[in-house]
């Protein structure tokens, strides 16, 4: 750390915070006693408080965000030069970067063509859930209006996208939602017993619940399907063989459109640049955000195919037959300006490689603390995207206590190591450990996080 700022500023920046800053998902309480952290610099993999106290950052920003890693200059230097020459006009408009990047991801996403621009994963979101509404009005009179949402999976934190939102703890106290969002079950294979599902073919049976939901209420008025390609914060949950194939046939069978939701997933997290890309699927609308600019500047991203755009502009003597959508700070250059130079990052350094093999590397030592811990029930994910389900009796697969999840993450702070846990997700299902280093991570840096884990999975449960 520099140490621009002195010991005195920061204890004001402190003083400051806590008496005006609400800080996200998180009880202040504990604030009357305690200091907030203040992250105030960061470095590759590293970062350090206002105590200059360093920590291995194994979340990547805590939510799957700085995919390049901290003090990109190259890509401050991007954001710095765009927004001296052009800072923002409105999306109505085009943009250097705006066009440059489009081009730049689209290329990598065979079977999308148009990108639309706007500044959160939730706001993606909520374009897509419009976009499914209309095509519903404009060619079926309001009928295929309806949007399937899968158990555990979470799409934002606005009305609507908690409407679809399958981590109850999330949406408890904050409705009444919307009308027209109809709840799938979710495709966890560990947790298939509690489902009553048959021991063979779970990915076929999962995919065949939705299916099953679609006839129940009725295939003409379901228009869309928004699932997450890895579910994230339900609990690090990777798709059972066989459940992808047969999710896509059951859309093209009733004309459902599908819509993956990359936001954790996109732009590198797996191993490669879409989660959806593991497995075979052509969504027909992906919306992205975290990984897009890595944090570096606010971007989301929501894709379509040719064939949705062509939806909204077939008629063009119809002054309502377009997408009467604005996102003001859509229309910001320097989301699309971070974002180029983020590409170029993890196109010239191999990081698509690199997290796939690390990755790879991480499951592998994750699965060795699961031989040594009866506490890990199951280890899972795909690329530097990886979660340990822990478990109170392996035999029932009874949760862990939240409470002694929590005190794993707080333990491995302790040692300097910020690892993350499913938070406020689904009633009793906080419990799984979540791990996502940025791309740039290395075998020492795995073997870090590893030893932090194993340490505080000793003290925490003997
Ligand atoms: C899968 C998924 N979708 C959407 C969102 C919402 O993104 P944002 O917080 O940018 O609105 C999140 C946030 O964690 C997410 O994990």
């Amino acid at each position: 750390m520099d140490g621009t700022l002195s010991q005195n500023d920061l204890s004001h920046v402190v003083e400051a915070d806590k008496a005006h800053v609400w800080h996200h998902l998180i009880q202040h309480k504990p604030f009357e006693t305690n200091d907030p952290n203040i992250i105030v610099e960061g470095k590759g993999m590293r970062v350090w408080n206002q105590n200059g106290k360093e920590h291995l950052d194994a979340v990547s920003g805590g939510v799957w965000t700085v995919n390049v890693g901290y003090g990109r200059e190259s890509i401050a230097k991007a954001v710095y030069d765009q927004i001296l020459k052009m800072n923002y006009f409105a999306g109505s408009a085009g943009s250097i970067p705006g066009a440059l990047f489009a081009e730049k991801l689209l290329a990598k996403m065979p079977n999308q063509s148009r990108m639309y621009y706007c500044n959160s994963g939730s706001e993606a979101n909520e374009k897509a859930f419009k976009m499914i509404r209309q095509i519903a009005h404009k060619r079926y009179g309001g009928a295929k209006h309806k949007i399937l949402y899968r158990d555990r999976d979470y799409h934002g934190t606005t009305i609507a996208t908690l409407s679809a939102g399958g981590q109850d703890e999330r949406g408890a106290q904050y409705g009444p939602y919307t009308p027209g969002f109809v709840r799938v079950p979710h495709c966890l294979e560990y947790r298939a017993g509690d489902q009553g599902a048959p021991t063979e073919n779970y990915g076929e049976w999962a995919a065949d619940q939705i299916e099953q939901v679609i006839l129940r209420e009725g295939p003409d008025t379901v228009g869309g399907l928004c699932l997450e390609p890895v579910t994230a914060g339900g609990g690090v949950i990777t798709p059972p063989t066989g459940y992808w194939q047969k999710v896509q046939e059951i859309c093209r069978k009733y004309d459902i459109l599908l819509h993956i939701d990359e936001v954790v997933c996109g732009v590198g997290r797996t191993g490669k640049w879409f989660g959806y890309q593991q497995f075979g699927i052509e969504p027909d609308m992906v919306t992205m955000a975290k990984g897009v600019a890595s944090g570096y500047a606010a971007i989301a991203c929501l894709t379509t195919t040719e064939e949705v755009f062509e939806m909204f502009k077939d008629d063009a003597s119809d002054p309502m037959n377009y997408f009467r959508d604005i996102s003001t700070f859509g229309g910001c250059t320097a989301g699309p300006a971070a974002a180029i130079e983020n590409m170029r990052i993890i196109e010239d350094e191999g990081l698509l490689d690199n997290c796939a093999d690390m990755g790879a590397y991480m499951l592998g030592r994750l699965g060795e603390l699961q031989d040594k811990h009866a506490v890990i029930g199951q280890v899972r994910g795909k690329g530097l995207f990886l979660g340990a389900e822990l478990v109170a009796d392996r035999d029932t697969r009874a949760p862990a206590a939240e409470k002694l999840v929590q005190a794993v993450v707080g333990d491995c702070m302790k040692q300097g190591v910020i690892i993350g846990a499913t938070n406020r997700s689904v009633p009793g299902y906080n419990n799984t450990l979540c791990f996502s280093p940025a791309l740039i991570a290395t075998r020492d840096d795995i073997d870090q996080i590893v030893e932090a884990v194993d340490g505080a999975l000793s003290r925490t449960f003997g």
